[in-house]
């Protein structure tokens, strides 16, 4: 600092003094801090200009600008201290200082110090009671902060309050994961229920593990904290036998049955349970028909059916369910079931096999059936029109090129007979995490974007809902993969931004146009050679173009490995019986078996579709965070985000690396990674830029 600096610094600091005098006004002395402040900041001098600032917000707390001066200066700094004694200090005009708050905020979030931004949060949510955006901003600075539970509740709260506002929904949902529940929480029931009864509007995906502990804790359910104890047991018959279905309160628990419906479940105990349980009803049913035992039955039944259906028929079946399912399809055959027990039997039969393969002249009957039968209707429309509408599209798909290669053959095959994955809904109110997570703003940019690899379109039609000007072209191997995401694209009402096309990456080096957005999640590990693949795409992005990426990480797929090598030596078939045997020889395995216990943890474990991806894939390649490094280089694309949004590996990142804020070094990741090798357990997820 040079003496004039000094001087002028002393001169306001004297003035400053004064402020307690009477005779001077309090805005008076802090203007003048301000502007000398201000000058100092103007000139560069950035370390003189700060505490004259801090003196000017002293004598007067509503000097918005000099907060957010203030706020503007501690970016890049790592020592955030002054902006929160600026804050601390700032008590005056409510609505000047939310102005501040906002600001610093934002710096604080950019900076991950997520302890410090809730408090600051807290602040102004009791300065903006009404404000439930902020007050979802601090649900979610909870959440980051390794709160879910008080996340969720806090969500909850404002769904109660603004329960016509969906967004609140898709963030619910979206920051779902493993929680513990000390007791049931019948708010967070009644605010998962409300996403079932709008479950277009939002991805259920991660609403599994919430789900399963309120409904063990359920006093609705409560009959069914009898199931792990009742699968240990040889008399499981007995017990069924000696309970009337009537009674047995989760058989009719609407949250339990919508449970059932709408996710693949993600649990060995239940799965069990629901396995004998089907087992009862299929070898009862002749006897039970036109009881009052089945009348209380059907909706489970049918919502069983639906589970069923979802997950491919993956539960254990014994040869005695198989004949008896053969002898209910010929008796409905022959007509010999009619009125409600055709209903029912048709439904008994959902539960092991597809209506529409079965009876796939059966529309009109189906849909009578459905009229007055709200449970069968869903069961009709998941098993029977919405597969009808596929095959029909399915004829009509567009082309592009041919297939280039024989792994590209032998990966389309497998794809055609199980399309992955098979799913119900999309988040359709994109949250941060769902965007350019660097860049939000771009997102309403009208970009052209490839996605490839697209499967059964929810990557897609995700990209479609994410980015409202953009016009996205999807591109798979898989035509029956193809056909569902077309249907679900309609049913989206995004099919006029969308576009399929049946396509090998390898045949698009012939494309005609540019992408400013190419996504391939879960592809180029599949393919014969993963670098020419991705070579193929990043031709056709433009410079300055965004790349989302992700690939299968080496250290995290060692249990993976092994239980590929479990498929080859056992020579399972890549069959639904081969998965389903394969399976349950994996499920009686002791149960502190590692690869069992690691394989149970996926939830792929739990779909015929998703296990056969996980593996029994024909072609898989794993790759090391510096190989993946090294082919970012040779492809001119440098890697801005990593996405992993699970807080408390964040949280962990953090710590070891605090220099690295945009997360985003490789190398650290491969050093991380090697200290948690079940880090990226899913995939690698990177969003790079391409510079040159
Ligand atoms: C594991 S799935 C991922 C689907 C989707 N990206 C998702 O995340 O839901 C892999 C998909 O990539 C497709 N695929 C693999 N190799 C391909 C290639 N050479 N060209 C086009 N699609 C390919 C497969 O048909 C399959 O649908």
């Amino acid at each position: 600092m040079n003496r004039k600096d000094r001087r002028a610094q002393e001169k306001a600091q004297e003035k400053a003094k004064a402020r307690t005098s009477p005779t001077v006004k309090i805005s008076a002395v802090a203007e003048a801090l301000k502007a000398q402040g201000m000058a100092l900041k103007a000139a560069g001098k950035e370390a003189q200009a700060i505490p004259l600032l801090i003196e000017a917000l002293k004598a007067d707390a509503t000097l918005a600008d000099v907060h957010f001066t203030l706020a503007m200066m501690a970016r890049g700094k790592a020592d955030l201290k002054i902006d929160m004694d600026a804050i601390n200090r700032a008590v005056a005009n409510k609505k000047l200082l939310c102005t501040s708050y906002l600001v610093i905020l934002n710096i604080l979030k950019g900076k991950k110090q997520y302890r410090e931004a809730m408090v600051c949060q807290e602040e102004l949510c009791r300065l903006m009671p009404d404000d439930m955006d902020e007050k979802a901003n601090l649900a979610l600075l909870y959440n980051l902060a390794g709160q879910r539970e008080k996340a969720l509740i806090a969500l909850a709260e404002i769904i109660a309050v603004k329960p016509e506002e969906k967004k609140y929904r898709g963030v619910f949902l979206n920051i779902l994961g493993p929680v513990t529940l000390q007791q049931h929480e019948p708010l967070l029931k009644l605010t998962l229920q409300g996403c079932f009864d709008n479950i277009y509007e939002a991805n259920l995906n991660k609403a599994y593990a919430l789900w399963i502990k309120l409904v063990i804790s359920d006093p609705e359910c409560s009959d069914l904290q009898e199931a792990e104890r009742l699968i240990e047991q040889a008399d499981f018959e007995n017990w069924i036998d000696n309970h009337h279905p009537r009674d047995l309160n989760f058989l009719h628990c609407r949250f339990f049955l919508d449970g059932l419906r709408l996710m693949i479940l993600n649990d060995v105990v239940l799965e069990q349970f629901l396995t004998r349980l089907r087992r009862w009803i299929c070898l009862n049913a002749e006897k039970i028909a036109n009881t009052s035992q089945i009348e209380a039955l059907e909706n489970f039944i049918c919502a069983l059916g639906e589970q069923c259906f979802f997950n491919e028929y993956i539960f254990a079946q014994t040869p005695e369910e198989e004949e008896a399912v053969e002898t209910l399809i010929r008796l409905l055959q022959n007509r010999s079931a009619s009125g409600p027990s055709r209903l029912q039997t048709c439904a008994i039969v959902s539960c092991y096999k597809p209506l529409i393969d079965v009876f796939p002249d059966n529309a009109t009957e189906f849909s009578e059936l459905a009229a007055n039968h709200p449970a069968f209707k869903n069961l009709v429309a998941a098993q029977f029109n919405a597969p009808a509408e596929e095959r029909e599209i399915k004829s009509r798909l567009e082309s592009f090129g041919f297939l280039e290669d024989d792994t590209s053959r032998k990966v389309q095959q497998q794809y055609e007979e199980h399309p992955y994955p098979r799913w119900i809904s999309i988040n359709n109110y994109p949250t941060p995490n769902d965007d350019l997570p660097f860049a939000p703003d771009l997102r309403f940019k009208p970009y052209k974007i490839l996605v490839a690899g697209c499967g059964t379109g929810r990557h897609a039609i995700s990209t479609a809902a994410c980015y409202p000007n953009a016009r996205v072209t999807a591109i798979d191997l898989s035509r029956t993969s193809l056909a569902y995401a077309q249907r679900k694209a309609n049913e989206s009402g995004l099919a006029n931004r969308l576009r399929f096309l049946h396509a090998d990456i390898l045949s698009m080096k012939e494309w005609d146009g540019r992408f400013d957005i190419i996504e391939s999640s879960g592809v180029l590990h599949h393919m014969q050679d993963p670098f020419k693949g991705w070579q193929t795409l990043n031709d056709l992005l433009v410079t300055g173009g965004y790349f989302k990426v992700g690939l299968y990480s080496e250290l995290a797929r060692q249990q993976i490995v092994e239980a590929r090598n479990f498929v080859a030596q056992g020579g399972y078939p890549a069959t639904d019986a081969g998965i389903r045997q394969c399976r349950s020889d994996i499920l009686s395995l002791p149960r502190d078996n590692p690869m069992r216990q690691k394989l149970i943890s996926f939830t792929d474990f739990f779909s015929t579709s998703l296990l056969r991806d996980l593996i029994f894939h024909v072609q898989e390649h794993r790759m090391t965070l510096p190989q993946i490094d090294d082919m970012m280089k040779r492809l001119n694309l440098t890697c801005i985000s990593l996405n992993m949004t699970i807080p408390e590996i964040v949280n962990r990142y953090d710590k070891m690396f605090p220099q690295d804020l945009a997360r985003c070094n490789l190398l650290n990741w491969h050093e991380f990674e090697q200290k948690f090798p079940d880090t990226f357990a899913g995939m690698y997820q990177f969003w790079c830029k391409k510079i040159a």
